[in-house]
């Protein structure tokens, strides 16, 4: 018999016009440049896929959070309080997140824990491995939630919590997921998360990891689109966008993909390209592409210290503690609001961190 799972999935997507998937492939298709919104990457087998991606020997990032939490997991676990909230954006496989969760655990902390991502299969396969590895007596409470970062914002906004006292909420966003945001939209999407939690008078806090690897060649390294594991992954994006299309917009054997590091802006860009010269029915239009034209699939940011201040700045935000690898390429930080507001008093609080009053 399968197991009893202790966790639940909470849908919170909303309904919102304009913004179904195949409207934005729709849209990016029909813009310049072109572009497929980077959604599509994230099916079940997208999840699958990247995860493999991240188990090659060269894709760095996944090695550098791994030293990070193995060293520091408990310095993090001491910054999230007893009776808080902890939610982490676009979980994935969870691999990484039982160091701390286990490290709460060995300080006997009570925290609700929320993984959220997009994918309800993959979300509930990782959820299960997770809480196979808890404690039957962890104070660690497991939920998931199916939605995507606005939805997320959304939900926060409508106050999930109303019966509970809860002292503050921590948005832990591993695996540089923030830095597929450009930098100025990263900055907005945080702010937004301070402003839905801070509106329902709850503090908060991020613990973001970012990489920071400026090397060129490392990062094509980690991102050669002559290795399987990241064609596979790239590719499935057009999978996944025939299946929301329904029917076969794109055909495989005509599509490659390929990637390029911009040190002036310290991002990489995943692009889809073609093979050949080939056409796109788009909405009614027909599109000619020459062979070796680009879609953008994906960007993935490789921030400076410099940048992630800029970011936090920018969104009121303001970063507090940096835990790096040995070779300082990749980084956890802790993020706070500059300001905090008392929305129940109407006015502002304090104008530092929760966690340095604890
Ligand atoms: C780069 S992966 C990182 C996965 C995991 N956090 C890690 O560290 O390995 C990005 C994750 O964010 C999720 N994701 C991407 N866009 C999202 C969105 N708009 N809303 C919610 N989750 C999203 C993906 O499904 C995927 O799990």
């Amino acid at each position: 018999m399968p197991p009893t799972l202790s966790f639940q999935l909470q849908n919170i997507q909303q309904r919102r016009d304009g913004t179904s998937l195949s409207e934005l492939i729709v849209q990016g298709l029909l813009s310049t440049p072109l572009k497929l919104p980077s959604l599509l990457l994230w099916d079940d087998d997208g999840l699958r896929l990247f995860d493999a991606l991240t188990q090659t020997p060269t894709y760095y990032l996944h090695d550098k959070e791994v030293e990070i939490l193995a060293q520091y997991a408990n310095d993090m676990a001491a910054r999230i309080p007893s009776g808080s909230v902890l939610i982490e954006l676009g979980c994935g496989s969870l691999r990484k997140t039982g160091a701390i969760l286990s490290a709460l655990e060995r300080k006997n902390k009570a925290i609700d824990y929320y993984a959220l991502d997009v994918s309800p299969g993959e979300l509930s396969d990782s959820l299960a491995t997770l809480t196979a590895r808890l404690g039957p007596s962890s104070g660690v409470k497991v939920h998931g939630l199916v939605g995507t970062y606005e939805d997320c914002i959304s939900w926060l906004a409508g106050n999930p919590w109303p019966q509970k006292q809860v002292d503050l909420v921590t948005l832990l966003w591993m695996g540089n997921s923030v830095a597929n945001h450009g930098q100025l939209e990263a900055s907005s999407v945080l702010g937004q998360f301070a402003r839905a939690v801070q509106g329902a008078g709850v503090p908060c806090q991020f613990l973001v990891a970012v990489d920071a690897c400026q090397k060129e060649s490392r990062v094509l390294e980690a991102y050669d689109s002559d290795q399987e594991a990241l064609r596979e992954f790239i590719l499935n994006g057009l999978r996944h966008a025939n299946t929301i299309m329904g029917r076969q917009m794109f055909n495989s054997d005509e599509w490659d993909c390929v990637c390029r590091f911009d040190a002036h802006d310290h991002t990489l860009r995943v692009y889809y390209t073609c093979r050949m010269d080939t056409e796109l029915t788009v909405d009614g239009h027909r599109l000619s592409l020459a062979n070796g034209s680009q879609i953008e699939a994906i960007t993935s940011g490789k921030w400076t210290v410099g940048d992630v201040q800029q970011i936090a700045k920018r969104a009121g935000l303001r970063v507090k503690d940096r835990w790096c690898d040995a070779e300082c390429i990749y980084c956890e930080t802790t993020i706070c609001p500059t300001l905090l507001f008392d929305t129940n008093r109407g006015r502002l609080l304090y104008n530092d961190c929760r966690l340095s009053l604890l």
